[in-house]
C-alpha cells in the first residue's frame, strides 16, 4: 500500500530526500549551541574572561544563522515535495476514475470519490510534509541530545531512562484506539459531500419546491455528524499533549532537584546544569514530535487506505488485449441475456432477452417506468456488461471490440444527459472533434436544433453555462441528439431523448432521421406511442422482460399492454 501510493512522489523525490539532509544540518547546530553555552558560562562568565565570552558569543551567533538557513531551505524543500506529491496523486486518481465503468463509480459513489480526491489527499499531503521534516529530525535530535547529556552528566541522565519508556507506553495506548475513529470520521465526510453535491446539482429543484429549510436542516445534521466524529477521534489524540507536558515538567523538576544537590555537593558546575536542562528540552521536544508524527500517521493512514482503494480499483470494463477496431454493421443481437446491477442472478433487471435486430432497422421500445428499457440498451455500448448471455454488435460479441471503437459506433443519447460549460459548438464537437461547420449544421438540422440555435444572438457560439443551464429542457435534448449524430455512428440510441420536445418537433426529428439516417440502426425509447408507432418494429417491455415485438398494427392486435397504453393516450388526445 505504502509503496504504491508513495511512488507518486515521482520527480519530487529529490526535494523529499534533501529535506531530511538539510534538517540534519539544522539539528547539528541546535545540539551544539547549548554545549558552547555551557563553555561560555563555565570558562567565561565564572572566571570573568570577557574576551572569551565575546569570541564564543560570536561563534554562537554564526551557528544560529547557519541553523536558520538550513531550517529555511528545509522548509522550502518539504513544501515543494509535499505539494508536488499531492498533485501527482490527484492526477493519478483522476486518470484512474476516467477509466472507471459505471459500475465502478456506483461502487464508490461520486461523493466519496470527491472526498478522496480532495480531503484525503490533503491529509496525506500534510502528513507527508510532517514526515519528511520530522521523521529524521526527531530521532536524530533525540539521539544527539541524549549523547550530549550523558557525556555531560551520566548520573543525571538516569532520569531519562525512567521517563522515556513511560512516555512511549502512554502514546501507544492513546493512539492505538484512534485509527477506527478516524476512519469513521472520513465516512461522515463522504456523507456531507454527498449532501452538498446533491444540493448544488439540484438547486433549482430545491428552490422550486421551497425545500431550502429542509435542506439546511439536513446539511446541519451532516455537519453535526462530522463534528461529533471528529471530536470523538481527536479528543483521544489531543490527550497526548497534556500527557507530554506532565512528563516534561516531572523530568525538569527531578533534574533541577538532583542537579542542584550535585552542584551543592561539588560534583557538577552551574553551566553544565543550564545546558543539561536545554538538552532535556530538546529530548522531550523530539519525543513530542515523535508522538505528533505518530498521530499524523494514524490520521493519514485512514486517508491513505482510501486513496489506495481508488488507485488499485480494476476498471470493470476494459478493451480486450487483441481487440477488434472495426464494427462491421449496425446489427444487434441479444442472446439469452440476463443482467443484474449487483451481479446477482436472483436480483435481475433483465431476464432472458432474445432479439435480433438488422442493420438499419428503426426499433421503438415502450414500457412502464422501471421496466428496464434503459438497462437493456446500455448493454449495447457496454456501459455495463451482461451478467449472463451475450450481446452482439455487427455479428461480434461486444466484449471483443476495442471500447473506443465500439462506443464511437454506438452513440447513446442518455436519459439523464448533460452538456458541459462552453459554447454550443464546443459541446457539439464532443461528438466529433474534427467536424466541419457544414457537418455540424446538417446534424443540427436532423435534430431540429438548427433553427433555435440560429435564433440565439450568438448562434453556435452561444455560451451554455455550467451543465448547460442556458437552454431549455427540449433544446438541451436536441443539442444532445445532434452531438450524438456528429459521431456518424452505425447505431444510435435515443433514451427518452425527445420527452421534453413538443409532438410536432418530435415528428420532424423522426422524419429527418428516416431521410438522413436510413442506414443507421436507430433505437427510440419513448413514453409516447406516437414517437415509436412508425418504427420498423416495436419492443414492448414489462418488468425486465420483452413481452411482445412487432409493428404498430400487429401489436394493437397481439399485445394487451401496448393496446392499453395506446388507448389511454388516444383517449387523452381525443378529449
Ligand atoms: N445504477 C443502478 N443500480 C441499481 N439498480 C438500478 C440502477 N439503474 C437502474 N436500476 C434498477 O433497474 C430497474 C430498471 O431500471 P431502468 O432504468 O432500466 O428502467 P427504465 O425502463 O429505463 O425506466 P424509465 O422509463 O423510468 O427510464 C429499476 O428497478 C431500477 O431501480
Ligand atoms: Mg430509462
Amino acid at each position: 500500500m505504502y509503496k504504491t501510493v508513495f511512488s507518486y512522489v515521482g520527480k519530487y523525490k529529490k526535494q523529499a530526500i534533501l529535506t531530511p539532509i538539510t534538517i540534519m544540518g539544522e539539528v547539528a547546530m541546535e545540539v551544539l549551541i547549548p554545549y558552547v553555552m555551557a563553555n561560555i558560562i563555565d570558562k567565561g562568565v565564572n572566571k570573568g574572561d570577557v574576551g572569551y565570552v565575546a569570541k564564543m558569543g560570536g561563534v554562537m551567533v554564526c551557528m544560529a544563522i547557519v541553523s536558520l538557513f538550513f531550517g529555511a531551505i528545509a522548509g522550502r524543500f518539504s513544501a515543494v515535495a509535499a505539494v508536488g506529491f499531492a498533485k501527482n496523486l490527484r492526477g493519478a486518481m483522476f486518470r484512474k476514475v476516467q477509466e472507471f465503468s459505471f459500475s465502478n463509480v456506483d461502487k464508490f459513489s461520486t461523493a466519496s470519490l470527491t472526498t478522496r480526491l480532495t480531503t484525503d489527499v490533503t491529509n496525506l499531503q500534510n502528513a507527508f510534509m510532517m514526515f519528511i521534516r520530522m521523521a529524521f529530525r526527531a530521532p536524530i535530535m533525540l539521539i544527539f541530545a541524549l549523547i550530549m547529556a550523558i557525556r555531560m552528566n551520566g548520573k543525571l541522565s538516569i532520569v531519562f531512562l525512567c521517563v522515556i519508556p513511560l512516555i512511549i507506553i502512554g502514546a501507544a495506548l492513546i493512539l492505538s484506539n484512534a485509527h477506527p475513529r478516524f476512519k469513521a470520521m472520513l465516512a461522515k465526510y463522504d456523507d456531507m459531500n454527498a449532501k452538498v453535491q446533491e444540493n448544488l446539482i439540484g438547486i433549482r429543484t430545491v428552490k422550486a419546491f421551497v425545500r431550502e429549510d429542509y435542506e439546511k436542516k439536513k446539511f446541519n445534521d451532516n455537519t453535526e455528524a462530522v463534528r461529533k466524529a471528529q471530536v470523538h477521534a481527536e479528543k483521544l489524540v489531543i490527550l497526548s499533549m497534556p500527557l507530554m507536558q506532565m512528563f516534561m515538567y516531572i523530568t525538569i523538576i527531578s533534574i533541577v532537584w538532583f542537579g542542584s544537590h550535585m552542584i551543592v555537593g561539588g560534583t557538577m558546575e552551574l553551566g553544565d546544569l543550564t545546558s543539561f536542562i536545554t538538552y532535556v528540552g530538546q529530548i522531550l521536544m523530539s519525543l513530542m514530535m515523535l508522538s505528533f508524527l505518530f498521530m499524523m500517521f494514524i490520521i493519514s493512514r485512514a486517508s491513505l487506505q482510501r486513496i489506495y482503494e481508488v488507485l488499485i480499483e480494476k476498471p470493470e470494463i476494459v478493451s480486450p488485449a487483441s481487440s477488434e477496431k472495426e464494427v462491421a454493421d449496425g446489427s444487434v443481437s441479444f442472446r439469452n441475456v440476463s443482467f443484474s446491477y449487483f451481479k446477482d442472478m436472483s436480483n435481475l433487471a433483465l431476464e432472458k432477452i432474445n432479439v435480433d435486430i438488422k442493420s438499419g432497422e428503426t426499433i421503438g421500445i415502450i414500457g412502464g417506468t422501471g421496466s428496464s428499457k434503459t438497462s437493456l440498451v446500455q448493454l449495447i455500448p457496454r456501459l455495463y456488461d451482461a451478467t449472463d448471455g451475450e450481446v452482439l454488435v455487427g455479428g461480434r460479441n461486444v466484449k471483443e471490440y476495442d471500447l473506443d471503437a465500439l462506443r464511437n459506433n454506438v452513440a447513446m443519447v442518455l436519459q439523464k444527459n448533460v452538456l458541459f460549460s462552453g459554447t454550443i459548438k464546443e459541446n457539439l464537437k464532443w461528438g466529433n472533434p474534427d467536424a466541419t461547420d457544414d457537418e455540424i449544421i446538417s446534424a443540427c438540422k436532423s435534430a431540429c436544433a438548427h433553427d433555435f440555435i440560429m435564433n440565439f444572438p450568438d448562434g453556435y457560439e452561444t455560451d451554455l453555462g455550467q451543465g448547460g443551464v442556458n437552454v431549455s429542457g427540449g433544446q438541451k435534448q436536441r443539442i444532445c441528439i445532434a452531438r450524438a449524430l456528429l459521431k456518424k455512428p452505425k447505431i444510435i440510441i435515443l433514451d427518452d431523448s425527445t420527452s421534453a420536445v413538443d409532438t410536432a418537433t418530435d415528428s420532424s426529428i423522426r422524419t429527418a432521421f428516416r431521410e438522413n439516417l436510413a442506414d443507421t440502426t436507430t433505437f427510440i425509447i419513448a413514453q409516447r406511442i406516437s414517437s415509436v408507432q412508425d418504427a420498423d418494429r416495436i419492443i414492448v417491455m414489462d418488468d425486465g422482460k420483452i413481452t411482445d415485438i412487432g409493428t404498430h398494427e400487429e401489436l394493437l392486435i397481439t399485445s394487451a399492454i401496448y393496446r392499453e397504453v395506446y388507448e389511454s393516450q388516444q383517449k387523452g388526445a381525443d378529449e
